[in-house]
């Protein structure tokens, strides 16, 4: 027994190695070079990110809790009194979750996320705090849809995505996602989904480049986890963090820029950047209510109601799901 789910993990690790690899070398390869924002994750960079959320030019984080405290009561009222599962995608650390839980009538909670390590940890820490609410965690990929465990089947869904990490994907793949939700959660659902503001320009870029260079730590780590697991030897002594603000995007770019000619090896094979040259690292769209009506109607979702904070600077918005019915 312990030599198969010992087995399983080890092959997990293997194709997860072989997905990384794989993504580096096409992205490096490309003539912008980009890697997805998904590989800034492994154990260092977790802990990076949880350290820009406590950052004091990082606001999007307590902003957001901000507004679910205030607003959870209200929350509740609109969810109404039959009892939802509250299903998180990509969970995490779940740190956002008691401020619902508290304030919606709640059958189960049903967490999805890539990695079962922070999961488990969540699931402990909550199991704790609410002794009496049934909790089943999903290891997985929450960007296609996914089979609900059989014990939550008959309750009405509510899912909550937060943290405005459906910022990190272009539109098309943004509308996607809400799809495969929408799928998830099936028909009569609710969904609750934090959005990041279009606001100052200094504002923004100063969010993702902090005066501590934590963010740069994170970016950069990428460079570090890529020499490590992939046998790379990029230069981290040439290579910068920069966060661009995008307008015709309505997006801040995260780029790793060479700062001389360089050039290195991964997995064996050469590249070459010049200097000024970038990696494009992270995408990380900002909306206004407007546009974010847009998407979730894009993708399946009728608002609700759109809850902010006194300074336009974040937004949580209430979504149902739209059915199958014929409109004007
Ligand atoms: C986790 C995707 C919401 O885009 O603000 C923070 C990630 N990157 N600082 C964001 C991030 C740099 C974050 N999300």
């Amino acid at each position: 027994m312990a030599t198969a789910v010992h087995d399983l993990i080890d092959t997990d690790r293997d194709l997860l190695r072989a997905q990384f690899r794989r993504d580096v070398l096409t992205g490096l390869a490309q003539r912008q070079k980009a890697i997805p924002a998904r590989w800034f994750y492994d154990h260092r960079g977790s802990e990076l990110f949880e350290a820009i959320t406590r950052l004091p030019e990082y606001y999007p984080t307590r902003t957001e809790a901000g507004i679910l405290m205030a607003h959870a009561p209200r929350i509740g009222r609109m969810v109404g009194s039959r009892h939802h599962v509250m299903v998180e995608f990509g969970a995490g650390s779940a740190t956002k979750t008691p401020l619902l839980l508290d304030a919606i009538w709640t059958a189960a909670y049903v967490p999805i996320d890539i990695s079962g390590d922070f999961l488990e940890e969540a699931c402990a820490a909550l199991a704790q705090r609410y002794p009496d609410l049934p909790i089943h965690p999903v290891e997985g990929d929450f960007g296609t849809p996914t089979r609900l465990p059989p014990e939550v089947e008959g309750h009405p869904r509510l899912g909550f995505f937060p943290g405005s990490t459906i910022g990190n994907m272009e539109p098309m793949a943004a509308a996607d996602l809400l799809r495969a939700m929408r799928s998830t959660l099936g028909e009569d659902s609710l969904l609750l989904i934090g959005f990041d503001r279009i606001k100052a320009t200094t504002e923004l870029v100063s969010a993702y480049d902090d005066g501590q260079g934590i963010t740069a730590e994170f970016n950069l780590n990428l460079a570090c986890r890529i020499n490590r697991e992939l046998g790379g030897n990029m230069p981290l002594e040439s290579l910068a963090h920069r966060a661009v603000w995008n307008d015709e995007r309505a997006r801040i770019e995260m780029h790793i820029e060479a700062l001389d000619p360089i050039r290195f090896d991964v997995c064996g094979r050469r590249f070459t950047m010049q200097a000024g040259e970038t990696i494009h690292t992270e995408n990380s769209h900002k909306y206004d209510p407007r546009s974010a009506n847009t998407l979730l109607l894009a993708g399946g979702w009728e608002p609700l109601h759109c809850f902010g904070d006194a300074e336009d600077k974040f937004m949580v918005i209430l979504a149902r799901a739209i059915g199958n019915e014929q409109t004007a």
